[in-house]
């Protein structure tokens, strides 16, 4: 079995058990102390995990899950040689999804966003965070969220709502002119729901400015939204710094951070998302996970599932951060639990498994937690329990 500690080090256990009561972990340690205390003969549930490793529930602290349409052939024009910003100037890639999003009924966003959540748990996922950000304009922004509420009221994943109103310029806008909009429209009507925690924003070259995306992001924070930022990823801009400023909870993608970016990160406790299948199905350098955890950083890690990184597992998520980021599988399994977990502020001690944490976990169809990336490219979730109830398997 593999735990990770409230310090956020992997401690494996061999010839191990877990006991979770009224939806808890009531008990990890030694087989025959566990089973003595909680007979297997008793309880609603006994899985049989001989041979194969126990871990947290994954925490999948980074996604646009909820979309529609299909951009595939983007994908196929990016492999002969297209920017990813090429495609955006066009009128393509987010602006193309926001077209799709807004011609589809609630129901259909909601029925799509139920599949991506059935995939995400068949792969471990048990908690998961939903950007919107394919609407921008407040009616279909407020249409997201509200499939995000849904999703989460009826899926046994736990979804986590972030508003991202600022995810991309409409077509024939400015941006100036977009963030007043945000600011003054959007923000309030998304806070008078209470239909979101967090407020995002895409801080970039050709979308937010540093500017404009600090009055977003402190717009939200007066309505109650805590920040994140996607920073640095095409180009090193300060979205990073002004993460560290404004208190974000996370700053994402972090392609192009430098070492003092990763030192006000770390003084501001901020905490660094790394997606490693964005750069993988772009094409483009990894972030360095380095100057993050020789900082002792709690490095994340997520999957960024999005029409651009068409993956849903965070088992690949692992394996990606391990052969493209060199993180060991041990750093990369806590960022893709506990520190997945500390990206979206959840302090219940989810994504680690201690007496007392939620029992949200996964059984391995393998022997041990390292095969998660050694053996990529299958799945290697075999039973799911969220909350102490078998979810899947
Ligand atoms: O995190 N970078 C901005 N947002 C997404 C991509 C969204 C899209 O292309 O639809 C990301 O990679
Ligand atoms: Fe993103």
């Amino acid at each position: 079995m593999a735990v990770v500690d409230e310090s956020g080090a992997l401690r494996t256990h061999e010839d191990a058990a877990v006991a979770v009561v009224d939806g808890a972990v009531a008990a990890v340690g030694p087989t025959d102390a566990v089973t003595s205390e909680y007979d297997p003969a008793e309880a609603d549930v006994a899985l049989d995990a001989r041979g194969k490793a126990v871990i947290p529930g994954f925490v999948d602290s980074h996604t646009h899950a909820l979309f529609a349409g299909d951009r595939a052939d983007e994908f196929a024009a990016k492999l002969r040689g297209k920017t990813y910003q090429e495609i955006l100037a066009e009128g393509g890639g987010i602006l193309r999804t926001v077209r799709a999003v807004r011609e589809a009924d609630p129901d259909a966003l909601l029925a799509n966003l139920l599949q991506q959540l059935d995939t995400m748990l068949s792969y471990g996922t048990t908690t998961v965070e939903v950007k919107s950000g394919y609407g921008l304009d407040t009616e279909t922004e407020l249409a997201m969220l509200g499939a995000v509420r849904r999703a989460d009221d009826q899926h046994p994943v736990d979804v986590v709502a972030t508003f991202m109103g600022a995810h991309a310029v409409p077509e024939g806008r400015d941006a100036d002119d977009y963030v007043d909009e945000v600011v003054e429209e959007q923000l309030p009507a998304v806070a008078k729901q209470g239909v979101a925690e967090f407020c995002d924003v895409f801080c970039e070259e050709g979308v937010f400015s540093v500017e404009g995306s600090r009055r977003v992001l402190e717009a939200g924070r007066e309505h109650g939204l805590t920040p994140k930022v996607h920073a640095e990823e095409f180009v090193h801009l300060g979205g990073a710094r002004l993460a560290a400023e404004v208190g974000a909870a996370s700053a994402d993608h972090l392609l192009h951070a430098t070492d003092e970016d990763a030192e006000a990160l770390v003084d501001a406790g901020v905490v660094p998302v790394l997606l490693p299948g964005t750069a993988f199905s772009l094409g483009a350098d990894y972030a360095d996970p380095d100057p993050f955890l020789d900082r002792g950083a709690p490095v994340a890690v997520a999957t960024d599932l999005n029409p651009n990184c068409y993956s849903q597992s965070m088992p690949f998520a692992v394996a990606l951060a391990c052969v493209g980021m060199g993180m060991t599988p041990a750093e990369a399994l806590v960022g893709a639990t506990r520190n997945g977990a500390l990206a979206i502020d959840r302090d219940d001690g989810r994504g680690t498994l201690r007496q007392g944490t939620p029992g949200d976990l996964c059984v391995l169809d393998a022997p041990s937690h390292v095969h998660v990336p050694y053996n990529f490219g299958v799945n290697p979730v075999e039973a799911v329990l969220k909350d102490g109830r078998l979810v899947h398997g």
